[in-house]
């Protein structure tokens, strides 16, 4: 199939005739294709999934089940069967983090009960994450810990902020029975080398479960859930993908996942429920509890196909580094900016973030807007502890940033280097 010019590709989203979009880490926008999709589910097939015997309903849900193939294969390659849906990143955590507090309890052989637990809490046990994450990949675990009564530590970056392998060498051991890791940083833009951190942390201690932060890789750079080689991945679907907000999904190991306890039990995660008792399905439908978000899911399954075949996601991420790399080379040159992240281009994501000195970040943010229509972020971006870690916490309160997508341009970028010339002047 042949693939869209970067410049055809802006015609699906309206908003760029008005603005430069630069806030993509945050959210991003959604194209028309993707909101098509929802339109066509609403108005040509609106019935609910699972349940039905009537034909539109089988429809709703064949759609249904089609969006969970293409998003584990084009966004994550991972089975259909490993893929759960959530709204958002923050929820798949918190799923993880209820799953192991809370073991299984189902009807196990002729009982009901509590299966064995996906961790052992024991003696001297550990949980390990960094010292550079975001609060939803940090706060869960801290209050896992507790809950647990196990130790929780914490690995720090490189000055430039960049997680290395020999980190986790010094703080993952036998004792460590889950980590929690990013794989690109929202707030400073390193992309980490995140299959060498797992195969570290497995030589370590195969028995220890590994999640890893994909909230800024899907959609934006080709992602192996089998060559990575963790246990959990989990991503939001209306960053990177280019999908419905309310969206994202969890990757979980097969094997884990019919061990794995849902915190939304109800309506389609059962096999048989008695007065006493219920079994639940063995697969990843004991997740879909209640109605789901089913346009926002069918939209996400179209952003996937749209990405990978229309697009092509290594030229995605290609497209990011070159206009990184322009935009890197250009604030390098203005006196007065302070860069973060790392000197390298391949350590890098499509996310630079900066300040001006003797401005506070938010203002940068709302001049750039006010003046020159150009949308960024300012502050801590959730990630306090690295504001601390960089120390530009009081000075700048965070800092400013723009994260990029397949639809800017270099004219975009040189738009806002004139700009921040003019502010840093
Ligand atoms: C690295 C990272 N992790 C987690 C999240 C949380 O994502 P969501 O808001 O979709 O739950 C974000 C959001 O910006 C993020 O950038």
């Amino acid at each position: 199939m042949s693939k869209l010019r970067i410049p055809d590709v802006r015609k699906q989203f309206p908003l760029l005739k008005e603005y430069i979009y630069f806030d993509n880490s945050a959210t991003s926008l959604t194209p028309k294709v993707v909101i098509d999709s929802m339109n066509d589910y609403y108005l040509g097939y609106c019935a609910n999934v699972e349940r039905g015997a009537y034909r539109l309903a089988q429809r709703a849900t064949q759609e249904y089940d089609l969006a969970r193939e293409k998003i584990a294969k084009y966004l994550v390659n991972c089975q259909p069967q490993e893929l759960i849906f959530t709204r958002n990143f923050t929820e798949g955590a918190n799923m993880v983090a209820f799953a192991l507090q809370n073991p299984l309890l189902d009807r196990i052989d002729e009982g009901f009960g509590y299966a064995s637990p996906l961790i052992d809490n024991g003696k001297n046990a550990n949980i390990v994450a960094t010292a550079i994450e975001h609060h939803s990949n940090l706060m869960p675990w801290i209050r896992l810990s507790k809950a647990l009564g196990v130790e929780f530590r914490t690995v720090s970056p490189t000055e430039e902020g960049l997680l290395t392998p020999e980190a986790f060498n010094s703080k993952v051991d036998k004792n460590t029975i889950f980590v929690a890791f990013q794989h690109v940083s929202n707030s400073i833009g390193t992309l980490h080398p995140a299959k060498q951190i797992i195969d570290t942390i497995k030589q370590i201690n195969s028995k220890a479960l590994i999640f890893v932060d994909g909230a800024q890789t899907v959609g934006h750079m080709p992602v192996d859930f089998n060559y990575l080689g963790c246990d959990f991945y989990a991503f939001s679907g209306h960053k990177g993908p280019l999908g419905p907000k309310g969206t994202g999904g969890l990757v979980v190991r097969k094997g884990l996942l019919e061990r794995f306890h849902p915190f939304h039990l109800g309506g389609g995660t059962i096999l048989d429920v008695t007065l006493e008792d219920y079994k639940l399905k063995n697969d990843h439908r004991q997740f879909d509890g209640g109605t789901p978000y089913i346009p926002g899911l069918i939209g996400l399954g179209t952003a996937a196909e749209f990405l990978e075949e229309k697009i092509g996601i290594n030229r995605i991420r290609e497209h990011e580094l070159s206009l990184s790399e322009r935009l890197l080379r250009g604030l390098q040159a203005i006196d007065n900016i302070e860069i973060y992240g790392p000197k390298g281009l391949e350590q890098r994501s499509g996310i630079v973030s900066f300040n001006i000195k003797g401005w506070l970040s938010h203002d940068v943010s709302l001049t750039l807007d006010e003046k020159w229509n150009i949308l960024t972020r300012a502050g801590h971006h959730c990630c306090i502890p690295t504001m601390r870690f960089l120390n530009i916490l009081d000075d700048y309160g965070g800092n400013v940033r723009i994260s990029l997508h397949l639809y800017n341009t270099e004219e975009e970028i040189d738009t806002a280097l004139t700009a921040l010339r003019k502010l840093a002047g």
